[in-house]
């Protein structure tokens, strides 16, 4: 029997060639156990190396065929470019404020506001690190700035050149990441090298660790406070008056405070006094609109494309499909960029506007999911409800019929039930976020009800929903016809 010179791997298909080093053997020739075992042995490296090499070349195909970006990072969100096309004025006015720092005072608390992906975020920390390499001092930019292990202090991201008499800090803190007035002030005492249990002091305790540290010398600590309504969700607005106010405590330092946020209506639920220190300054980050935001793709895209890859109609429709949710450019890039990467995989020389399209349907299906996943379960049970509806009973959907099937399921999954008014309270959530349509109607003498269908695919929805394992307990439920309203 001859092992013979072409294997071919069932699962993968792989055709495993021998080279003439092989030790394939005829059988015959093999004299005892010993040798025998080693025949295999070595058969079975040879099949691993061979399987190896042909993964290398996969890896080098896959890297020669790449040729449609040439930096594939510059398009992600955490890059901050070097120009920002059409944010001069807003440049210019924050530069105007902090410009006091260089001169020795204490710039004015500023409060920045504008929709989802108007540059708030990437303007001022540009702004700040402009300021820290003008006249010196400590940035950081990061919301857990890495450790020192000398020190044991926080690492700055550019460290300070002594020019000034008064060092400047910039510190940035994403209040979604850092949401709690505990967490905000261990974390900001963590900046001056004091270290703060996760849980279990007084809040005052850790204010006075947290301004004692930072009053230990002459400094102007400049704090971004960005997405800083998410702070005032879960902690209350304490923190922002004390902060607001801590100059008054202070001898030696000095603090001004950047917020940033998208949620407009975040200022009115602000106490009067946080609402007027926290404002004292206000920058409005109007929308961009579809020329902007094509200044801003071409200029990323020519150095995260390679050349000529672009056909000329795609940036123009990234910026239309932007420009039409309210000018966002995060969304104009995440659109050029998984349009980029669709081309990519479809080994295709150019990106061109059907991948722009198909871009558009797969952000928008992975923002669906990303909503749906992180549903709380009520939520997930009164969608799953108006899909077993759907599926299993004909005719208009109205909210008593979805009330009745949730009462069924939270009965099996022994959850607490909530009343009718709330989950038509849940489902005009749902649908404001897409998922679902309900239309209110009026029924005549029986008032008004909502008529629901839902907006997204079956088979997305149950896929979606059935990853939960609550919901996967109840999927073999079947609603009885009776449920339904007459
Ligand atoms: N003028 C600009 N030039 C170049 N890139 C920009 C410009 N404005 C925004 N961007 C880019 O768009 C993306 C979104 O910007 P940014 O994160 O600053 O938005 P934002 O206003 O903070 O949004 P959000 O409110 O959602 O936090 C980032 O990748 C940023 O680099
Ligand atoms: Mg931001």
């Amino acid at each position: 029997m001859i092992i013979s010179d072409e294997l071919t791997d069932k699962n993968d298909q792989i055709p495993l060639k021998y080279n003439e080093n092989s030790k394939m053997k005829n059988f015959s020739e093999v004299s005892d156990k010993e040798e025998l075992q080693y025949t295999i042995a070595s058969a079975v490296e040879d099949f691993v190396s061979t399987k190896q090499s042909s993964l290398d070349d996969l890896f080098d195909e896959l890297l020669l065929s790449n040729s449609i970006f040439k930096n594939k990072e510059v398009l992600r969100h955490s890059y901050t470019p070097e120009i920002l096309p059409h944010r001069k004025n807003e440049i210019e006015k924050l530069a105007s404020i902090l410009v006091s720092a260089i001169k020795g005072e204490t710039p004015s608390n500023i409060f920045v506001y504008g929709k989802t992906g108007t540059g708030k975020t990437v303007v001022v920390k540009y702004v700040g690190n402009g300021l820290v390499k003008k006249i010196g001092g400590k940035a950081f930019l990061k919301t857990s700035p890495s450790i020192d292990c000398n020190t044991g202090l926080p690492k700055p991201d550019l460290s300070s050149n002594g020019k000034m008499d008064m060092p400047i800090t910039f510190i940035y803190i994403n209040c979604e990441v850092v949401d709690t007035q505990y967490r905000l002030l261990s974390k900001l005492a963590e900046y001056f090298g004091q270290s703060v249990p996760l849980t279990g002091w007084p809040t005052d305790k850790i204010y006075d660790v947290f301004s004692q540290s930072l009053d230990s010398e002459k400094k102007l600590v400049i704090i971004i406070l960005d997405e800083v309504d998410q702070l005032l969700k879960k902690g209350g607005d304490d923190v922002l008056y004390n902060l607001t106010r801590i100059n008054g405590d202070l001898e030696n330092a000095k603090v001004s405070i950047i917020g940033i946020s998208n949620d407009l209506k975040f200022i009115e639920f602000l106490d009067p006094r946080v609402k007027s220190s926290l404002g004292e300054e206000e920058i409005i980050f109007p929308p961009y609109d579809a020329p902007q935001l094509m200044d801003i793709l071409e200029d990323r895209s020519k150095i995260s494309f390679n050349e000529s890859v672009i056909t000329p109609g795609v940036i123009p429709l990234c910026a239309a499909f932007a420009a039409q949710e309210h000018g966002d450019a995060r969304r104009a890039l995440d659109l050029l960029r998984t349009a980029g990467e669709i081309a990519e995989r479809q080994n295709a020389k150019k990106v061109t506007e059907p991948h722009v399209r198909v871009a558009k349907d797969k952000i928008e299906q992975d923002r669906v999911s990303e909503v749906i996943k992180t549903l709380p379960t009520q939520s997930k049970l009164i969608l799953y409800s108006v899909y077993l509806i759907e599926k299993y009973i004909p005719g208009e959907i109205i909210t008593g019929d979805v009330f009745n099937i949730y009462k069924d399921l939270s009965n099996i999954l022994k959850l607490d039930i909530l009343t009718q008014r709330r989950v038509s309270d849940l489902i005009a959530e749902l649908d404001m976020l897409g998922i679902i349509n309900a239309k209110v109607v009026s029924k005549g003498r029986y008032g008004r009800t909502r008529e629901i269908s839902l907006g997204i695919p079956h088979s997305q929805l149950k896929n979606l929903l059935e990853n939960d394992f609550k919901i996967k307990k109840v999927s073999s439920y079947v609603p009885p016809i009776q449920h339904r309203l007459i």
